[in-house]
C-alpha cells in the first residue's frame, strides 16, 4: 500500500494528523491517566476555560440518552491562571500540538482570556467556544451574527495564534454565523457543539438533569453536524474542523469528505478510550486503499 501523507495545515495550525479530542470530553494528569502515547494525535485540547474558577451546575450532569448522551456541566474550571500553571505543563509534554478551549462571560472575557494566553508559550491555537451562555440576559454568543464577528475581531486585535470559532447548532442558519466569524478574521472553523436537548424522568416527572436542559453529543448528533459542515464548506473558504458523534474512521471520513480538514472527538472517546488511534489508522488505511497519497486528496469530494 502507498505511503500517506496524514498532515494537515489549517490556517497556521500545522497537524500531524487531523484527529483531536472535543474539547471538555479529555483530560490529562500528572500520572498519565490514558492508556495510550497522546503524542500519535493531531492536537490534544483542554476543556473550555473561563478567567476566575467557575463552580458549575448542579447534579445530575449527565443522563443518557438513545445513541447519546445529555450533559449540563456548566463548564466547572480552576480559572485560566490554575490551567497555565498546573494543566498546561502536563499538555505540552502530552504532545507538541496544544490547542487551548475558551470559554467567556461575555466578548470582553474572550479578549482578556486570549491577550493573557497569548503571553504564553507553547500554544498551538485557541478555540473560542461560543456557545457559552451570558449572564445579561441569557445572550449565547453563537446564535447571534453580530457578538460572534465583534468577538472574534476583539480577541484576532490581541492574539498572534491561529483562531478556531467554534459554532453551534442551535441556529436557524449556522452559514450566516459561519460568514459573521469569517467577517472577524477568524481563521478556522469548528462545528458542531452540543444540541439542546432535555430528558424526563416519568417516576418523578421532572427533569433528569440538575439544570433541567442541556446539550446532546454522540452518535445521535452525527447526522445534523454532517449536514450543518457541508453546509458551511460550501459558504466560506475557510478550513473546518468536524465535530459531533464522530465514533470510528468512516464517521471521519464523512466529514471529511463533507469538507472537514480535520475532526474532534467526544462522546466515543468516553466509551472507547482508544477510539482516536483507531480513527487515525482507519483513515490511513482508507486513503492507502483508495490510491491517495495525501489526506487533503478527499477533503470535501462530496
Ligand atoms: C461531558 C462534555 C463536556 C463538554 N465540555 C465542553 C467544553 O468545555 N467546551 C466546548 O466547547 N465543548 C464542550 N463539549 C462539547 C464537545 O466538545 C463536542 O462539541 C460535542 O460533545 C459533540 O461532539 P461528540 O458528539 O463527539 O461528543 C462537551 C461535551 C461533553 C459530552
Amino acid at each position: 500500500m502507498k505511503k500517506v501523507d496524514m498532515s494537515i495545515n489549517l490556517g497556521g495550525l500545522q497537524l500531524k494528523n487531523p484527529v483531536m479530542p472535543a474539547s471538555g470530553t479529555f483530560d490529562l494528569f500528572e500520572d498519565n491517566n490514558l492508556p495510550y502515547d497522546t503524542k500519535v494525535l493531531g492536537a490534544v485540547m483542554t476543556k473550555s476555560i473561563f478567567l476566575k474558577k467557575r463552580l458549575g451546575n448542579p447534579l445530575p450532569l449527565i443522563c443518557e440518552s438513545t445513541s447519546g448522551l445529555i450533559n449540563a456541566l456548566g463548564t466547572p474550571g480552576e480559572g485560566v491562571e490554575y490551567l497555565i500553571k498546573n494543566k498546561l505543563p502536563i499538555f505540552r509534554k502530552a504532545n507538541q500540538t496544544v490547542i487551548v478551549s475558551i470559554g467567556g462571560d461575555g466578548v470582553k472575557e474572550y479578549k482578556l482570556l486570549a491577550e493573557r494566553l497569548d503571553k504564553v508559550e507553547g500554544i498551538a491555537a485557541l478555540e473560542l467556544d461560543l456557545s457559552c451562555s451570558n449572564n445579561v440576559d441569557n445572550i449565547i454568543i453563537a446564535r447571534d451574527e453580530f457578538l460572534t464577528e465583534q468577538t472574534v475581531a476583539q480577541v484576532k486585535e490581541v492574539s498572534t495564534k491561529p483562531i478556531i470559532a467554534k459554532l453551534s447548532a442551535n441556529v436557524t442558519d449556522i452559514t450566516k454565523i459561519a460568514r459573521a466569524a469569517q467577517r472577524g478574521g477568524v481563521d478556522i472553523l469548528s462545528l458542531i457543539n452540543t444540541v439542546s436537548a432535555m430528558a424526563i424522568d416519568i417516576k418523578t416527572k421532572k427533569a433528569v438533569l440538575g439544570n433541567k436542559v442541556g446539550g446532546l453529543s454522540g452518535p445521535a448528533i452525527k447526522p445534523i453536524a454532517l449536514k450543518m459542515v457541508w453546509d458551511v464548506a460550501h459558504t466560506v473558504d475557510l478550513p473546518i474542523i468536524g465535530i459531533g458523534g464522530i465514533s470510528n474512521s468512516e464517521d471521519a471520513i464523512e466529514f471529511l469528505l463533507a469538507g472537514a480538514s480535520a475532526v474532534e472527538v467526544g462522546t466515543a472517546a468516553l466509551i472507547n478510550p482508544l477510539v482516536m488511534l483507531e480513527i487515525i489508522q482507519g483513515i490511513e488505511k482508507y486513503l492507502g486503499q483508495q490510491g491517495y497519497s495525501s489526506l487533503e486528496e478527499i477533503i470535501g469530494l462530496a
